[in-house]
């Protein structure tokens, strides 16, 4: 690749964020606030229902279960404390390995870490960026046993007893296939949705296919409550025992007697937070519309060449867009950081997909496969603003 193709390739990404925004600051992703918001937010603090067991936090649980389909759905501080708490509810054990992609947010490792278990890394497929299952299969028939209805890594001893996929970026891994693969070798599954609020496959929400799903309402996501996630489940027993856990296991006899029947954890969504879920759920169907006539306008403008090229997934039209992406060929480490600098230069925020989750210093004694495709897609993909307000 030549020289100074990098002056080229952001040169390019710059212009057609400028055919959206003069503004010269743009972000990455920005919260979309309305009066609405404002107004639920009011009336909650009004209310003085602020903490957990306000009729809010309910409230935007019935709607994330009615927007999603999900039979059952609890309401947690963050996406990362979701995942903690769905490993905890499928009962994975200390030492047990969980499969878990390394092109990742850090939150899937942690979770499994908080939780005495063991990552242990797979690759994906650049196709859409999720568990490449044929790859995992043949890793599996080669360095594992299947005894007893038990997956025994060959060379820890260890049981792997579940995986995370993530779907990246809002759109959806082969989840039909990795729900194939798990039920081959009896693997519980924990679908990282936590990108994906509002985007669906084969009219599914996502999060909604495996034992549970986890979505976040982090500021920089599609809707926000500030910081917040989900739990989504189809299982009334794992629904119960997520519901306890995040109610710090308290059963309750009366206002002042109170016990608790096991260790449980505080993470239940605040009112507070949940009423701004309330409103911003309210406006999910025109923040997706929005979502797909910047990605349309995105790929009308950025021209085929022979440098890069935005990431369509042609195959995936129910992605909620949340972040859109450039693929630049060949590239490397050091041709990416100079586009990306280029760029924030100019005031536009743009930034490459996460370090690799095995080249994290505490997270690079866990096992691994060959992990070549996530090395391809972290020096090749830079994500670029794709806020609502791109467009009036
Ligand atoms: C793929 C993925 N998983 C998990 C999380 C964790 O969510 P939270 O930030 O709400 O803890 C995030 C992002 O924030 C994410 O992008």
């Amino acid at each position: 690749m030549i020289n100074n193709s990098y002056k080229e390739i952001s040169g390019d990404i710059i212009k057609v964020i400028r055919k959206f925004t003069k503004k010269r600051n743009v972000p990455l992703h920005e919260p979309t606030i309305r009066n609405l918001d404002l107004s639920h937010v009011k009336k909650n603090l009004l209310s003085t229902q602020v903490s957990t067991s306000s009729s809010d936090t309910i409230k935007f649980e019935n709607s994330i279960s009615k927007f999603t389909n999900s039979r059952y759905s609890v309401a947690i501080i963050n996406g990362t404390s979701s995942l903690q708490l769905a490993i905890k509810v499928l009962d994975i054990k200390d030492n047990d390995e969980v499969f878990i992609p390394s092109l990742n947010y850090v939150a899937s490792s942690n979770a499994t870490l908080y939780c005495g278990a063991i990552p242990h890394y797979i690759d994906i497929e650049l196709k859409n960026f999720g568990v490449d299952v044929k790859k995992l299969e043949k890793y599996i028939l080669k360095n594992c046993i299947y005894k007893k209805k038990k997956l025994i890594n060959k060379k820890t001893k260890r049981p792997i007893t579940a995986i995370i996929p993530t779907h990246i970026f809002g759109t959806a891994c082969d989840i039909d296939q990795i729900l194939k693969i798990s039920q081959k070798y009896n693997l519980k599954v924990i679908e990282d949705a936590a990108e994906g609020f509002g985007s669906f496959y084969k009219k599914k929400h996502l999060g909604t296919f495996g034992h549970v799903g986890v979505l976040s309402f982090n500021g920089n996501k599609i809707i926000t409550t500030g910081g917040g996630g989900a739990i989504l489940t189809q299982n009334k027993k794992y629904y119960i025992k997520a519901l306890k856990l995040a109610k710090i296991a308290k059963k309750e006899k009366n206002f002042w007697d109170y016990d608790y029947s096991e260790l449980g954890y505080n993470f239940r969504l605040p009112g507070i937070n949940a009423s701004l879920g309330l409103s911003q759920i309210k406006n999910i169907n025109n923040l997706l519309k929005r979502k797909k006539i910047i990605f349309n306008k995105m790929k009308s403008l950025f021209k085929k060449n022979n440098n890069y090229s935005l990431v369509v997934q042609e195959n995936n039209p129910e992605s909620n867009n949340w972040l859109n992406n450039i693929y630049i060929f060949n590239s490397n480490y050091s041709l990416r950081n100079k586009i990306i600098n280029t760029m924030l230069k100019q005031g536009i925020s743009v930034r490459p997909v996460w370090k690799l989750m095995h080249k994290i210093k505490y997270l690079s004694i866990y096992p691994k496969m060959n992990l070549d495709n996530s090395i391809k897609a972290e020096k090749s993909l830079i994500s670029i603003p794709s806020s609502p307000s791109l467009i009036r």
